[in-house]
């Protein structure tokens, strides 16, 4: 598509959202490209877009540029009218395809023969709605990068144990930064099997996400030998050894908070999304940001949102059609809902 249909389409888009008015109210997730950005009402980490979407009242349309289950998120947290839509449907996660509510079932079974009910299990957000309604319903509760620190704590102010899923990086990386040793973690499918001598702290699912494990410690030290003066910093769905060697590690809104406070000058090298790094590089022009692993990393399930599906979306609400409205199975919506609120509340 050349500039000039690239404008036109970004006009279309303008006009329509014009059209709809106070009826409309878009989201959009930071790993979505700036054509997609340059129309959203709010740009977000997923923590954020969950509380603006709780938080909006009024519109009866919420188009959500992410990915399914961030779309989920936002219709469990709107009202029972309000209605969420998800301009390309293929938008998924492969991480969180990794954990079904039936695997799920099988392993809590597993779990809790080997190791009592004293297990709080915890979903990341990037989860189906399933798995969100297991947690909610067995006492757990949801979290994202930027909380599960906080949500691990409380947890562990009333259980021995938690069961996190579906990411196990994440889940090892929050552990290890809250201060549980290593031999204290250890992956669900590996319960039964003699991996450590005390009964685990914190159980992992083994689950990953494919954008964040292309970082390695290769990279780590070819940058560190290209840039001396660079700071790494990761996001901790990373693996372990390369959130060990980075600087820093933190969610898509602590990445943001340090690079943006960054003096003129910095050298930066960001282990995550491409399209959230691409965006830092615009906005801080006196500073070198490089993606760590060179070329950058992309989430292909992020990009199947074009400008094309934004505006299909928004023009069929002008002529009354909702096109890939998500919607959440009524059964497991309230248990789900508990679980994201318990998170919601510490956050
Ligand atoms: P955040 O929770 O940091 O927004 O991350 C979402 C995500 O999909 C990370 O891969
Ligand atoms: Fe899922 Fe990874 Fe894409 Fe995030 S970056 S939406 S976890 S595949």
């Amino acid at each position: 598509m050349g500039q000039h249909d690239h404008n036109e389409l970004a006009t279309k888009i303008q006009k329509a959202k014009e059209q709809l008015g106070s009826q409309v109210y878009i989201l959009g997730h930071h790993y979505q490209p700036k054509e997609i950005l340059t129309h959203v009402d709010a740009v977000g980490d997923s923590l954020d877009l969950a509380q603006r979407a709780q938080a909006e009242k009024n519109a009866p349309y919420i188009v959500f540029c992410g990915v399914r289950f961030m779309a989920e998120t936002a219709d469990i947290l709107t009202s029972d009218d309000q209605v969420v839509l998800l301009p390309n449907s293929n938008a998924g996660c492969p991480l969180a395809d990794m954990a079904t509510g039936d695997a799920l079932n099988d392993a809590w079974k597993r779990l809790t023969a080997a190791l009592g009910h004293d297990i709080t299990p915890i979903a990341y957000v990037n989860s189906s709605a399933e798995v969100k309604a297991f947690c909610g319903e067995h006492g757990g509760l949801t979290c994202t990068s930027s909380s599960a620190p906080t949500v691990f704590q409380h947890a562990f102010e009333s259980s021995e144990h938690i069961l996190f899923l579906p990411d196990q990086n994440l889940g090892y990386n929050v552990a290890r930064q809250i201060g549980i040793p290593p031999e204290a973690i250890q992956r669900q499918d590996t319960i039964g099997e003699h991996v450590s001598s005390a009964a685990p702290r914190v159980i992992v699912w083994n689950g990953h996400c494919y954008v964040h494990t292309v970082f390695t410690t290769e990279h780590i030290k070819q940058t560190r030998e290209e840039h001396p003066e660079v700071k790494i910093i990761v996001h901790p769905e990373c693996p372990p050894e390369v959130v060990e060697r980075a600087d820093d590690v933190g969610s898509t809104a602590h990445i943001r908070t340090q690079v943006l406070a960054a003096p003129t000058g910095s050298v930066w090298a960001i282990g995550t999304e491409i399209n959230l790094v691409d965006a830092l590089r615009r906005q801080c022009p006196d500073q070198t940001i490089l993606s760590l692993n060179g070329t950058g990393s992309a989430c292909e399930d992020m990009h199947r949102i074009t400008p094309s599906d934004l505006h299909s979306t928004l023009a069929g609400l002008t002529q009354g059609q909702v096109m890939n409205q998500v919607q959440v199975p009524p059964d497991i919506r309230p248990t789900a809902r508990k679980a994201l609120e318990r998170m919601l509340l510490l956050s």
